[in-house]
Formats: structure tokens, sequence, C-alpha cells
């Protein structure tokens, strides 16, 4: 694809070469995301980032990441501080905030409204999230980490075994991340849910029309004892009726670190988009894995920050100008993108 000017609404969007290009762009933002050195290649530019629904990582990671690349961020969060409120549309916001920013980063709870607004914007806009839809900028962070984790371990994405775990029905990453596992060979999918939330059949055709290896089940501990990765997700209450609705699901499937020794191979990388749930009746990723050395739940965290800024820059068209603008820090930093579990 082309990606100066693109919106960036759905993984559909790319094949196997521009993963490979945004991931070696992401791999060469380490030095600005470590800061052992600045950039100002961006400087003059303005994202606007529009979350409305709750977010820390993605929000906040999309704004670092266009601050380390020497931009500045205006931010709305929630209806209620938008003129939404007061019943103005998504054609009109966009109208207008376009005319403010150089690129937009939206989050809505509903399917589709990422787009809509994008349709009516005149910059590129990222899709942050849209209802139980879509993640992209997730996903291609969840895969990077993937490569990664797995080419650490003297694996390869091509035959890669993986298990999805959770609220597959309403949870965007793993509709997401289907849809880009289908660009590679071989790889074997375990689904893991309460059968009232499986993952919607549309994925799972997407799956298996790559000729990949699906499994649909609601047992945990036998999906999760031969793979290189298993992705955990929460219950995602904010799609339920109701709480009394989510809470019959929450805590049905627990990770932690015994079931992890019992059932898992010693290698077997654990993720998670985040948030976890870590209240005492979901708890889907126990914190006694939290000194499990193939916990990559922070790696995933710290990579989002490569992969944000290498989808600024691509956009924004200045990959080959970021070292030209550049110079090192001069104030104390001891960061190590490896140091976190
Ligand atoms: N993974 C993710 O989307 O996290 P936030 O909801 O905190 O942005």
């Amino acid at each position: 694809m082309q990606f100066p000017g693109a919106h960036i609404l759905s993984v559909e969007q790319f094949d196997r070469a521009d993963i490979e290009r945004i991931f070696a762009v992401a791999d060469s933002m380490e030095p600005y995301a470590l800061r052992k050195r600045v950039t100002r290649v961006l400087e003059g530019a303005i994202l606007g980032n529009m979350f409305f629904e709750p977010s820390t990582r993605t929000r906040v990671s999309f704004g670092c990441a266009f601050n380390l690349l020497g931009g500045e961020v205006r931010e709305t969060t929630g209806f209620k501080s938008s003129a939404i409120a007061k019943g103005e549309s998504l054609y009109d916001t966009a109208r207008v905030l376009s005319g403010y920013s150089d690129v937009i980063c939206m989050r809505h709870p509903e399917e589709g409204s990422v787009a809509e607004f994008a349709s009516a914007s005149r910059v590129p806009v990222v899709n942050g999230g849209d209802g139980a839809n879509e993640h992209p900028s997730q996903a291609l962070l969840d895969l990077y980490t993937i490569q990664k984790e797995v080419r650490a371990k003297g694996g390869s994405m091509d035959s890669l075994r993986i298990a999805m775990i959770g609220d597959l029905k309403y949870g965007r990453t793993v509709h997401s991340l289907s849809k880009l596992l289908a660009l590679y060979d071989r790889v074997e999918v375990a689904l893991v849910s309460p059968q009232e939330l499986a993952m919607p059949e549309k994925y799972v055709e997407t799956l298996r029309a790559a000729g990949h290896k699906v499994t649909v089940s609601s047992e945990l501990s036998q999906s999760i004892s031969s793979v290189d990765i298993v992705y955990s997700t929460r219950i995602q209450e904010e799609r339920f009726a109701s709480k009394a609705e989510a809470d019959l699901y929450r805590g049905r499937f627990r990770l932690n670190q015994a079931i992890y020794t019992q059932f898992c191979q010693p290698n077997t990388v654990i993720m998670h988009p985040l948030p976890r749930d870590s209240r005492a009746d979901a708890n889907e990723l126990d914190t006694d894995l939290n000194q499990n050395p193939n916990l990559a739940i922070f790696r995933q965290t710290d990579n989002g920050i490569l992969v944000r800024m290498a989808l600024f820059a691509m956009i924004l068209d200045v990959v080959d100008q970021v070292d030209k603008h550049a110079r090192d820090v001069n104030w104390y930093h001891n960061r190590d993108l490896n140091e976190l579990g």
C-alpha cells in the first residue's frame, strides 16, 4: 500500500511486504524510543488524539510516539467534554478537527465510526479501536512482539502455534490479529473461549481460508500445552448489556504460574493486549507471573511506541528524514526496552 497520506482503519489494508516495511521502520526507531537520540522531524506537526472510550496505553503511546518524532499532541477524551454531547455529527467533528491537526488518532465505541469520521477528514486518520471491530495498531505491535519473541527462541512466524483465550467475540485485538496471521503460512491457532463468546465465524473462516489449522474449544489446559504463544484477553465488560452478564464469564480462564508450569512448554510466551483485569473475580493473567521471563506483556507495550512511531513516520512521509533531524540527548537516560518482563 501507499502509506503517505493514508488512513489506517483496518489491518486488511496490509500485505506481508507492508508489514515487513512497518517493522523495519519500527526497528529503526529504537534509539529515539530509548531516548538515546532525539529527532525533531515532525516539528510543527500536530496530532489530534480523540478517544471516546477509556484508554491508557493506546492514547498515551500514540501521543508519546508523536512527541518523540518532534510533534505536538492535542487531545479530546470522552463524549462529555466534546461537542458530540451537544449533538454534533462525526462529519462536522471531522471537518473541524482535521483543520487543527496533521493526523488524527481516534477511538470510538461504535464499529465503523472511525471509518465514517475518516471519510470526512482532511488529514489521515488512524483507528485506535472501533467497538468490537478492529484495533490495527495493537495487532501490528502484537505481531511485531510475536515475531521478536519467536525469533529470539529460534522459531519463525510461518509454522507459529498460538492460543487465543478469553472473550474472542468482543475482543477487537484478536479480530485484527487473526487477519494478520492469515498472511503467514502453516499457523496453528487454538481458539479458547466460553461458547457464547466464541470467535465470530468470519475470522475463523479467514484463518481457515489461509490454510491454517484452527481448533475451537472451551478447555484451557490442553489448548495451551503445545503452543509458542498464549495470548490471553479480558472479558470486554463494556460490550455487554450488563455487568451481571459479563460476570457470567469473568474468571473462566485463568493463567497463573502453577497452571503455566503444569501445562505450558517452558518457552511458551505469554501475551495480553492489556489492560488485564486484576480484580479477584477475573484475574485472567495472575500477577504471580510477573517474574516469569516469558511474560511479554510489558515488552508489548514498549513495542507499541516503536510501531506507532513507524506508522506516523510512514503516513507523514518522513521515514528518510528522521535521522537527518536528530542529535544525541543531553540529559540522563538509562532505558533498556528489554529490561522489563
Ligand atoms: N490495549 C489497549 O488498547 O489498551 P488501552 O485500552 O489502555 O488503550
